[in-house]
């Protein structure tokens, strides 16, 4: 759980400092004010990545260097700094060279609009998802992932090169060890996922719809004999066409693809129990709950699913919503609720 939250240079805010309630925290204000951007420092500080920018430099407020972001969690004090001179991480004031003790302190899980595209979207919205989890949940993931990248990387640039097999059969080696693993990890996360997700699309919609999850793995046994059987077909195309980087999975609304013929509303709530599902398989696998961050997702919900997701919400999460307007909820007693407003927001909840 985050207490408290200091903020240097990060989007639009120069400073500010937030004190969090251990339940609910909602950011309410306009367009355009900074909740998401308060989100997203919560995120970065707790996971040291973004979930909407694809580099951090882009949360760097406009004309400064750097962005400090400091909090307590759990009785311990974490500080990030990022900038054109590289990232710092602490705990507890003391440099942290590797990022395991620093991410082990906290999990959270994430909900946007832009979550409706693991129904939608590509196969990379998926693997995004399996990818935040399992980094959150195996210790080993995050090395597994960099690793696999920077051997389907460098065999790629040779492939496209025309090199010749022996070349690239260097990176062959790493890419099966580190491959393997990843798909080993993503295998159990999808089995572990199933139920999980059935269970939460129920809690939302409230209606008995059957919700599967079927793994579509980028490569069919072994992965080093896959890529052997392929040989030919990578000579053609220039790229490694078999491995984790094509792992998918399908999701199915009553023995249909979800994709193709569920309704938005059910797109949106396959997507939400998608979350939920993440967020009960961390408490589940690590004793905790994450940290809940919401970005004005209840807008686009009818009463009765928005009234159902907050109930689905375990009630030990500390949560952290932004909304444009209350109109549609009473926070509980215990919430904070920090009204951003355009001038001189100072960080008091009201
Ligand atoms: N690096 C940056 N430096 C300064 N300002 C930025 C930076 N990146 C984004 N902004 C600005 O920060 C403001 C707040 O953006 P944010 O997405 O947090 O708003 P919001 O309150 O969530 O709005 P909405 O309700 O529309 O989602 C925007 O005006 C945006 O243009
Ligand atoms: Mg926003």
């Amino acid at each position: 759980m985050l207490t408290s939250l200091r903020v240097c240079d990060f989007r639009c805010f120069p400073a500010l400092s937030l004190r969090f309630s251990p339940e609910a925290n909602y950011f309410l204000g306009p367009n355009a004010i900074g909740k998401t951007s308060l989100l997203e420092a919560v995120c970065t500080l707790l996971r040291l990545q973004s979930p909407r920018a694809a580099s951090l430099q882009q949360c760097v407020r406009f004309s400064r260097q750097e962005f400090s972001l400091e909090g307590i969690c759990q009785k311990s004090k974490l500080r990030f700094r990022y900038g054109t001179a590289g990232r710092k991480l602490f705990l507890d004031d003391v440099p942290q060279p590797k990022t395991g003790d620093y991410l082990s302190q906290a999990r959270i899980t994430w909900f946007s609009n832009t979550d409706l595209e693991l129904v939608r979207g590509g196969s990379s919205f998926r693997r995004r998802y399996l990818d935040f989890l399992g980094s959150q949940i195996f210790p080993s993931y995050l090395r597994a992932l960099r690793s696999y990248d920077r051997a389907l990387r460098a065999r790629n640039f040779l492939l496209k090169e025309g090199r010749g097999h022996r070349e690239i059969s260097a990176y062959t080696v790493p890419l099966v060890e580190h491959g393997t693993m990843l798909r080993t990890c993503r295998a159990s996360l999808l089995e572990m996922l199933a139920p999980l997700l059935a269970e939460s699309a129920m809690q939302i919609s409230g209606a008995d719809e059957c919700v599967s999850l079927l793994s579509l793995p980028g490569y069919e046994g072994d992965f080093f004999e896959a890529l052997e059987l392929s040989k030919k077909e990578e000579t053609r195309l220039r790229h490694t066409t078999k491995g984790p980087h094509r792992d998918d999975f399908l999701l199915s609304l009553n023995h249909l693809p979800a994709s193709e013929f569920a309704s938005e509303g059910q797109q949106r709530t396959l997507a939400l129990a998608l979350k939920m599902a993440q967020s009960n398989l961390i408490e589940k696998q690590t004793g905790a709950p994450p940290v809940l961050l919401l970005d004005d997702i209840f807008g686009e919900l009818d009463s009765g699913r928005r009234q159902r997701l907050l109930e689905a919400i375990p009630e030990k999460s500390q949560t952290f919503i932004t909304t444009t307007s209350l109109a549609w909820h009473t926070p509980p007693s215990s919430a904070s609720v920090f009204c951003l407003d355009r001038h001189d927001f100072a960080g008091e909840p009201q």
